[in-house]
């Protein structure tokens, strides 16, 4: 698998990252090996998992794996802390959860320390010299390389961006947040996370902050508009974020060019984001549950989309960065 350099990290990474976030949970720990092997013997070494993944299943799995397997030297550790699910909004952004968070993580994972670890869901209510002074102590401490955030507003992003400069911090060096073919439905407001939008790109064509695209698949959505006929088959926050006319016709667009092609839907969705589609680098965080799931999206890597296919699935990019699909 290619590798990357992403802009202000000191080592490569492998070009997908794979998401563990039920591993030891939903997926069992024998699954959960296999789908890891199958990752690291394509030459993947880019890890996505959470303090809160399983109540800590996720990054205990992925810790006993690279143990079993003497990977660790050559992976690169992606958890985010900073969130608590028995709170409300589920936001845990205090020093002092931050602090248990990162040494509660470390002690899963069973490693003194990782590559990067990322603030999950903001919570506006901590100011973010309180949160940037805390990343800070810890990435002194030794406990990370590097840290960045996941779901935060491009303003407090820009925040964080200023007074790292002021201070000398190290600052934000990479933003997971959702991205795919798919536009997030506007009237899901229930939801904490966040999508690039047309403020997101702006902001990360500009600093050049790489993106973590989780939910590549749109949780699998865009498949299954078409296969399942509009999501009825399909989870309830599914149909909620992503049954829209907009997105039904992505999905015809991808099952289109899948028949014209031989490429597999889920290729094709991927192949999208690797192939850089905003000016910013990304890096596709996997969501696979199985095993053939898994190999299915790998085949991403041996498929490169023409220009022509990469404007047939994105026919609205100017409109698209306007706003204009809410219409
Ligand atoms: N920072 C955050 O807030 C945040 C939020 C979400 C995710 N993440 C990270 O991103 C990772 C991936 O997110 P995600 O699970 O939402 O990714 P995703 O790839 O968009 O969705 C995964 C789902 O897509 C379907 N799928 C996967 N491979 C497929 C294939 N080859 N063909 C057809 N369908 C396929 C499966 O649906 P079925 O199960 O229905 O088969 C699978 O459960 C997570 O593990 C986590 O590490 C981060």
């Amino acid at each position: 698998m290619k590798t990357i350099q992403l802009p202000g990290i000191s080592f490569p990474v492998s070009c997908l990252c794979l998401g563990c976030a039920y591993y030891g949970s939903r997926e069992s720990e024998a699954v959960s090996f296999q789908l890891l092997d199958i990752f690291y013997e394509r030459g993947g070494r880019f890890l996505n998992t959470a303090h809160e993944y399983g109540r800590g299943l996720s990054e205990q799995t992925i810790g006993r794996w690279m143990c079993d397997r003497n990977v660790r030297d050559e992976m690169a550790i992606t958890s985010k802390i900073g969130e608590d699910h028995d709170k409300p909004y589920a936001r845990a952004m205090k020093r002092h959860e931050l602090l248990e968070d990162i040494d509660e993580t470390l002690s899963r994972v069973g490693y003194d320390y990782i590559e990067f670890a990322l603030l999950h869901i903001d919570d506006p209510e901590v100011s973010v010299e309180e949160i940037l002074e805390t990343m800070e102590e810890i990435r002194h401490a030794g406990k990370i390389l590097y840290y960045g955030c996941s779901n935060w507003s491009v303003d407090r992003m820009v925040e964080a961006d200023t007074l790292a400069k002021q201070h000398g911090y190290d600052g934000f060096r990479v933003n997971e947040i959702e991205m795919n073919l798919a536009r997030s439905n506007p009237a899901n407001e229930v939801r904490t996370t966040k999508w690039v939008d047309e403020a997101y790109a702006a902001y990360h064509r500009k600093t050049q902050m790489a993106v973590g695209a989780y939910s590549p698949l749109a949780s699998g959505a865009l498949t299954k508009l078409i296969i399942d006929s509009e999501l009825n088959n399909s989870r309830e926050y599914n149909k909620r974020a992503y049954a829209t006319p907009y997105n039904l016709e992505i999905a015809r667009r991808l099952y289109a060019l899948s028949d014209q092609t031989g490429h597999a839907s889920a290729q094709i969705q991927i192949a999208w984001l690797l192939s850089q589609p905003y000016g910013f680098p990304v890096f596709p965080i996997l969501g696979a549950r199985t095993p053939e799931q898994l190999i299915d999206c790998l085949g991403s890597l041996d498929i490169a989309l023409t220009s022509h296919q990469l404007a047939y699935l994105k026919p609205d990019k100017d409109l698209y960065l306007k706003g204009e699909f809410d219409k």
